[in-house]
């Protein structure tokens, strides 16, 4: 097996490849003026199970780019398979057609992904409408979970926590992390009126006395949703705020706005940044074996 490290899996396709005592190599990736892209392996192909690592934030369209070129040319020059690693795999949120005349960009981006590549691996997929990646893509898919790792992480650091989900969604990260540890959870009620403006409701009082609140959830992007839970989880006066997320996108500045607010962060290495304290390379390495 070889790992090839694309632009944005360099933080992690080393890592992993560790783990597996495999070839590891870095894809090069050169953009002319122009803007266009140019990709060339500096490894063996031919015959060989190839593995491309790349997580989709920041140019996501230039990452989507370079991996089809990628898989692509590692076809053409005979690699026995050609897998696709995804820490962190876009799209996954438009899963339906909002409003009149919207693509349905999901649908679109899993077709491309299909026609690529032999199998996919994507780390803790934002499954919402479609429940299971086997109803998005057509090759063999798998999914991972942090979830361990987050509860792990948690257990060893935070005293009397009781986890909350910000919204409806984020069950499947908030209880299943609470269930783990064995502590209280709380899943609260979130209206989105659009990508920056969320409103948070309380549904029924929680008793915060003496406790941590754990906010988990799988996305922080503009960081409105954790920003927003906290003002509430602050009144029911909570000792201190924590967020536990699995891809720490934080756009727009997030990062400083969560810690302004009181807020202690930190996410998985999907993506990184500077608080991707807790390395998911076990999880995908053990499902490469
Ligand atoms: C959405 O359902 C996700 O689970 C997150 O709650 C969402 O992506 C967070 O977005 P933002 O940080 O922009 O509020």
């Amino acid at each position: 097996m070889t790992i090839v490290s694309c632009s944005h899996g360099k933080h992690i396709g080393s890592l992993i490849a560790r783990k597996l005592k495999s070839k590891h190599s870095y894809l090069h990736v050169d953009k002319f003026p122009d803007n266009e892209l140019s990709i060339r392996f500096d490894c063996k192909l031919k015959n060989q199970n190839v593995v491309l690592v790349q997580s989709f934030y920041g140019n996501i369209s230039d990452c989507i780019i370079e991996i089809m070129f990628a898989a692509k040319t590692a076809h053409e020059l005979e690699a026995k398979k050609v897998t696709l690693v995804a820490p962190y795999f876009p799209y996954l949120r438009q899963d339906k057609r909002f409003h009149k005349g919207e693509a349905v960009s999901l649908n679109i981006i899993a077709g491309l992904i299909d026609s690529y590549f032999d199998a996919v691996f994507v780390m803790d997929p934002h499954l919402h409408r479609k429940s299971r990646l086997e109803n998005i893509f057509k090759i063999k898919s798998k999914k991972l979970t942090a979830n361990p790792l987050m509860a792990e992480y948690i257990k060893k650091r935070i005293q009397n926590p009781v986890i909350i989900g910000p919204d409806e969604e984020s069950y499947k990260w908030a209880r299943d992390v609470a269930e783990i540890i064995g502590a209280e959870s709380r899943i609260l009620k979130k209206k989105r009126h659009s990508a920056y403006h969320v409103e948070v409701k309380l549904n029924k009082k929680i008793d915060l006395k003496n406790k941590n609140a754990v906010i988990v959830d799988d996305i922080v992007s503009t960081g409105n949703t954790i920003l927003e839970t906290a003002k509430i989880l602050k009144k029911l006066r909570a000792k201190k705020i924590y967020c536990i997320c699995v891809h720490g996108i934080f756009a727009n500045d997030a990062l400083n706005k969560l810690k302004k607010a009181g807020i202690n962060v930190v996410s998985t290495n999907t993506i990184p940044n500077k608080v991707a304290k807790i390395d998911v390379s076990g999880e995908i390495s053990g499902i490469l074996k």
